[in-house]
C-alpha cells in the first residue's frame, strides 16, 4: 500500500500539495468512496482511484514525450547547462527518467524521457533499426544526387559507413526529410557535410511509431498515452505495492 499523494503525484499530473486539495475537496475516490486524507494508502495494483471522475492510471513506469526547443542539453544533469530535465515538474524530475538517445543541444523535436530502462536499450539497439524521421533545413539546395547518396549508403569524412537512409528533399530542396534507422554522434550533420552543404536546423519528428505531438509548443511535455505506450514496446503495467525481489532461503 502506498500513500495516495505519492501515487498520484507519481503520475505527473499533479503535486503532492494539490492532491491535498484535491483530496480536501472530496474529488478524490478510492473504490468509489472520497479520500478522507492525501496520507490514506491505496493498492495502486488493485484500487480504483478516481480524480474528479476520471481513473488515475498509475503505471510502474512513466512515459514523457517532450518537444526539445534548442538550447537544451539532453542529458539529465549538468553543473552549467539546462538540460531536458529541467524542463520538467518536480514531480517527474523525481522519477529518475532519462533521455532515450540524443539530440545536439542545437537541435529539436521528439525526445521520449522515460524510467524504463528495458525499452530504452530496445530503442537504441543498433539491432533493431528503429527508424527515426528528422526535417532538416540546410544551406544549398539538396536533390537527386543527394538522395541517390542518402539511398546507397554516405560514408562520413572519417571513413565510417552509414546504413542507407532515406532523404526525401521539399520544395526547392532547402528542406528535407530524413529517415535514419541508426543513430551514430551528430549523424545527419556529419552525412550533410559529406555532401559538401551543412545543416542549419534539425527537428525529430517520429522514432519508431511514436510521433511528435504537434499540439506542443517547443518545451512543452507529455505523458505517453496508453496506446503510445503498449505501441513503442514499453510496460503498461500497473504500479505493484513491492518489486522487491523473492528472499532466497
Ligand atoms: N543527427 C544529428 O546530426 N543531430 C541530431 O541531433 C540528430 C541526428
Amino acid at each position: 500500500m502506498e500513500r495516495l499523494d505519492k501515487l498520484l503525484a507519481s503520475t505527473g499530473r499533479w503535486s503532492r500539495r494539490e492532491v491535498k486539495v484535491l483530496v480536501k475537496e472530496g474529488r478524490v475516490l478510492v473504490d468509489g468512496v472520497p479520500a478522507a486524507r492525501a496520507e490514506d494508502k491505496a493498492d495502486p495494483a488493485a484500487s480504483r482511484i478516481q480524480v474528479d471522475g476520471e481513473e488515475a492510471v498509475i503505471r510502474a513506469y512513466t512515459y514523457v514525450m517532450l518537444n526539445k526547443p534548442a538550447g537544451v542539453l539532453s542529458a539529465t544533469e549538468d553543473p552549467r547547462q539546462e538540460t531536458v530535465l529541467d524542463l520538467l515538474s518536480p514531480e517527474l524530475r523525481r522519477q529518475g527518467l532519462s533521455p532515450v538517445g540524443r539530440l545536439d543541444k542545437d537541435s529539436e523535436g521528439l525526445l521520449l524521457l522515460t524510467n524504463d530502462g528495458e525499452l530504452a536499450h530496445r530503442l537504441l539497439s543498433p539491432k533493431r533499426h528503429v527508424d527515426k524521421v528528422y526535417r532538416i533545413r540546410v544551406d544549398r539546395p539538396l536533390g537527386e544526387a543527394d538522395r541517390a547518396a542518402f539511398a546507397a549508403g554516405i560514408v562520413l569524412a572519417d571513413g565510417t559507413a552509414c546504413l542507407p537512409a532515406k532523404l526525401e528533399p521539399l520544395g526547392e530542396g532547402l528542406e528535407a526529410l530524413v529517415t535514419l534507422h541508426e543513430g551514430k554522434f551528430h549523424q545527419i550533420k556529419r552525412m550533410i557535410a559529406s555532401r559538401g552543404a551543412a545543416v542549419c536546423r534539425l527537428e525529430r519528428l517520429s522514432m519508431g511509431t511514436l510521433v511528435l505531438d504537434d499540439g506542443l509548443e517547443r518545451g512543452q511535455y507529455r505523458l505517453l498515452t496508453g496506446e503510445e505506450v503498449l505501441k513503442i514496446g514499453g510496460k503498461h503495467e500497473k504500479k505493484r505495492e513491492t518489486n522487491k525481489p523473492a528472499k532466497m532461503t
